[in-house]
């Protein structure tokens, strides 16, 4: 959501008299005054990112969430994507070697940077879509069972109770791939960078699968395996190192924001090993590799993959966000 026009001149004379107007007259020392020429950009980002609503509802959860200060980027020094080489990684490293961070791992500002930052609003528009399939609430009562596991952020809402505003989006998206291409029973599927395996859990514990691999960066992969053998047997799920995917045949492919924000040459590694040898795909795509690291465009990429179209991303969360799709009934 965009900060109207009338919030962004207020914002900016509030900054301009901070500026102008000798430290002193109004408080304290230049170094206060920092902190709070600093505290007001990060209001001005949020608000940005989450509207005038949602931005004060946003500072409201971060003072329940913890923060890793000053963290080193984890020890991967490749950069595949817009997320490798972050804190994030780091998030993951430390969640995986110690229990009380792993405890709250859902809760770090700087994880939720990457994932967990779905908002109540969206949360409501992600379930009144997904409630149009009648098997919703019995998928959910498996999917809600990811709130007892890093401590995230959680909401009261209608029909299902509390639960993490993620966990329903990963209920959607279930349901739309259910929509699109049949039940999943008996199908191998591929997922390319699936964060703590929250979308890997709402399937493998709603659907018969014969298999289902999922590929990320080894210290996100470790916290993967850690979330997951909370919740189910891990045992059928194969797990593959995504700096150099190794192929895999599947029937279907997904990817939620994560193919998207690879680099072009970790895209085209993905489309020839894993796109390619699926008869079904879903990728939810969002244009920061486009812009940020030169990726593919939607168009380049409908075009290197036979039979793919697009559908609108549904609720739209950024711009120009589609989802691409092939093979479907
Ligand atoms: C924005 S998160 C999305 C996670 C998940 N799909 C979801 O919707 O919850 C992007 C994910 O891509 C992963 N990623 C980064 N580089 C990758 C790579 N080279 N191969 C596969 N996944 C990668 C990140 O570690 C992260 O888990």
């Amino acid at each position: 959501m965009k900060c109207g026009l009338g919030a962004w001149v207020n914002l900016a004379l509030l900054e301009v008299v901070l500026i102008t107007i000798p430290s002193k007259v109004y408080f304290g020392t230049q170094r206060t005054r920092i902190q709070f020429m600093r505290y007001l950009l990060k209001i001005r980002r949020i608000w940005r990112i989450y509207g005038p609503f949602g931005a004060f509802q946003e500072l409201a959860i971060r003072r329940s969430c913890w923060s890793l200060e000053n963290a080193e980027p984890g020890a991967n020094k490749t950069k595949t994507s817009i997320s490798d080489s972050t804190t994030y990684v780091r998030v993951c490293e430390l969640a995986v070697a110690d229990p009380l961070i792993f405890s709250k791992f859902r809760r770090c500002l700087e994880y939720r940077l990457i994932l967990e930052h779905v908002t109540v609003r969206f949360g409501k528009k992600y379930l009144k879509i997904a409630l149009q399939n009648s098997m919703a609430l019995d998928f959910f009562a498996q999917i809600k069972l990811q709130n007892n596991v890093g401590n995230p952020v959680t909401f009261h809402f209608k029909t299902i109770g509390r639960t993490s505003p993620t966990s329903i989006r990963y209920l959607k998206v279930l349901c739309q791939l259910i929509e699109l291409f049949g039940p999943l029973d008996d199908m191998r599927i591929s997922e390319i960078g699936v964060g703590f395996g929250g979308q890997a859990h709402a399937i493998v514990a709603n659907q018969n699968l014969k298999s289902y691999t999922l590929y990320d960066l080894p210290p996100v992969l470790d916290l993967t395996k850690k979330f997951l053998k909370n919740l189910a047997d891990i045992s059928n799920l194969k797990f593959i190192d995504g700096r150099n995917p190794e192929p895999t045949k599947s029937n279907l492919v997904i990817s939620n924001y994560a193919f998207s924000e690879l680099t072009r040459e970790l895209q085209t590694m993905y489309l020839d090993k894993v796109i390619s040898n699926a008869e079904m795909g879903y990728i939810t795509w969002n244009e920061l590799s486009y812009k940020e690291l030169d990726g593919y465009s939607v168009s380049e990429i409908l075009f290197l993959i036979p039979g793919s179209r697009i559908i609108p991303e549904e609720p739209l969360t950024y711009p120009n966000n589609v989802i691409i799709v092939w093979g479907t009934k």
